[in-house]
């Protein structure tokens, strides 16, 4: 297979839990599935998850929206996944998260794997998509380098800005990384790698498109889901098949 991010970038992301990807969609694929994205989200805000104004959340895009499913089943993006990660992946969903015009709310820092109800896996990681250009007065990413191995903590309050710092007090003096984009570029994070979104300042919405990669050998952990929940799983299955696509292989 052609390498499709470089060995630099493979190390950075093992070193440092993250890594930026420039240009990972063309100027017409970011304005079609921004315009995808805009549709979406007008007919479907008021079914967003989170409902503290610090973003709207929808998730499972791609069962619902052909377009975004083309996004989210995207060959290349889940390629660099399993580059970055170094074993084989499946989707375990994607999310729209929008920061609205003037939110004026930060994601507070966390790490996404004390979320998910898995074991029997490796590194999970994220790829979060800017639909539109993303500075840090937008909303940006920033991450805690280096964090992916601080795993075993409980899930983190996102909207608690102590919360992750009160669980491991070590954290708090970790040079804290922000990482602008511009439409069409992504970032890779795992799912341990502490990280927080700023709020957003200005008069355009943050269009932000993410799609969560797990090691193709997770099992479900019994915990409850909003994604697993209505599949009727025992603990110990597999999440695969269909609902866990890994349509890049
Ligand atoms: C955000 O986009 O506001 C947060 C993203 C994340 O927590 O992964
Ligand atoms: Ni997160």
């Amino acid at each position: 297979m052609r390498e499709l991010v470089s060995d630099e970038q493979v190390a950075a992301y093992r070193e440092h839990g993250f890594v930026r990807v420039q240009g990972v969609l063309d100027r017409d694929q970011v304005e079609h599935f921004r315009g995808s994205a805009e549709a979406f989200l007008k007919a479907h805000r008021a079914e967003s998850l989170e409902t503290q104004g610090t973003f709207s959340q929808l998730v499972n895009v791609w069962q619902r929206d052909d377009d975004l499913r083309a996004l989210t089943l995207d060959t290349r993006l889940g390629r660099i996944a399993e580059q970055l990660a170094g074993f084989p992946l499946r989707l375990w969903h994607d999310q729209m998260l929008v920061k609205e015009p003037h939110n004026n709310v930060a994601t507070e820092f966390h790490q996404d794997r004390p979320y998910w109800p898995h074991a029997g896996d490796r590194l999970p990681l994220s790829a979060w998509i800017a639909l539109v250009d993303v500075p840090p007065e937008r909303g940006c990413m920033t991450f805690l380098p280096g964090t992916q191995d601080r795993t075993g903590l409980q899930p983190q309050d996102l909207h608690h800005e102590e919360d992750l710092f009160e669980m491991d007090p070590s954290l708090r003096w970790i040079p804290r990384v922000t990482v602008p984009l511009r439409a069409g570029d992504c970032t890779f994070h795992s799912g341990y790698t502490g990280h927080m979104a700023l709020p957003n300042r200005t008069d355009l919405a943050r269009l932000a498109h993410v799609v969560i990669y797990i090691d193709a050998a997770t099992t479900y952990n019994g915990a409850p889901h909003v994604v697993t929940d209505p599949l009727g799983l025992a603990v110990g299955d597999r999440l695969d098949g269909d609902t866990f696509p890994r349509a890049w292989a």
